[in-house]
């Protein structure tokens, strides 16, 4: 599959157009950004990892019946993906109070939820991509009823699923970031990344941040935690 003209560059990632106008090529750079690119940064290997945990993970639910864009794994950065029309929706499940949640509700970050939690904010970096609820989603015309309903369904869905894989791996899943797209045909499809970037994930004994918080939060260690959990998987997927 031949890599033509570059069609988008985002702060992790760059895709390309290939010769099938229904897929796209996706490549992983170690490029890293917080607070809405203010926090800038490289973590060495990183875009390896999240493209092959990606490709991991959505070959995980595609088989647990969750409809995903992933095609083919190409490189160790590049994967070929369909083509989606992005819903400019994020939206963050939450199983464990932390981050923007702990500081908007003032919730101590590592109280579990008795049920998972849901929340969308519209994608949009020129607004901060501000919290939005459904309504509003409507309002704006990102989404429409039934795919609001049909997202939300995949990510509780979603989490079920990841949260009982990562929990064998030694891993809590204490949040994440999703996003989805539309087909040509309207399906609605998971898209984007699913990555230490995109994920908390703690260490289930010590609470020991694996993820892109050692990053945002100058904790140190960051590309040995995107080992340690890439290596988690891979073990697991082993045996
Ligand atoms: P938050 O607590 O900062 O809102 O983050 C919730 C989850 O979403 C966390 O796992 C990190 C992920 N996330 C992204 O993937 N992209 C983003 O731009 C932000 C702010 C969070």
């Amino acid at each position: 599959m031949e890599k033509l003209e570059q069609l988008y560059e985002g702060k992790a990632k760059r895709v390309f157009a290939t010769n099938d106008p229904e897929l796209l090529i996706v490549d992983y750079k170690d490029d890293a950004t917080a607070f809405n690119g203010l926090k800038k940064g490289t973590i060495s290997g990183k875009g390896v990892i999240n493209n092959q945990m990606s490709n991991r993970l959505m070959q995980k639910l595609e088989k647990a019946g969750i409809p995903t864009h992933f095609v083919r794994e190409l490189s160790e950065r590049e994967t070929l993906v369909k083509r989606v029309a992005i819903v400019p929706l994020e939206v963050i499940v939450r199983n464990i109070a932390a981050g923007s949640f702990s500081k908007r509700y003032g919730m101590e970050e590592g109280v579990v939820f008795e049920q998972p939690t849901i929340e969308f904010s519209y994608k949009n970096d020129a607004l901060g991509d501000p919290l939005l609820n459904t309504l509003h989603a409507r309002a704006l015309g990102l989404a429409t009823d039934t795919e609001i309903e049909q997202i939300k369904c995949y990510a509780f869905r979603i989490n079920e699923i990841l949260k009982a894989f990562w929990a064998e791996c030694g891993v809590t899943l204490v949040d994440f970031k999703l996003e989805f797209g539309r087909l040509p045909d309207g399906t609605i499809v998971l898209a984007d990344e699913i990555s230490p970037d995109t994920c908390r994930l703690w260490d289930t004994k010590t609470h020991e941040k694996l993820d892109k918080d050692r990053f945002r939060r100058d904790l140190g260690g960051v590309e040995d935690a995107y080992a340690e959990i890439m290596k988690r998987l891979v073990e697991h997927d082993a045996t």
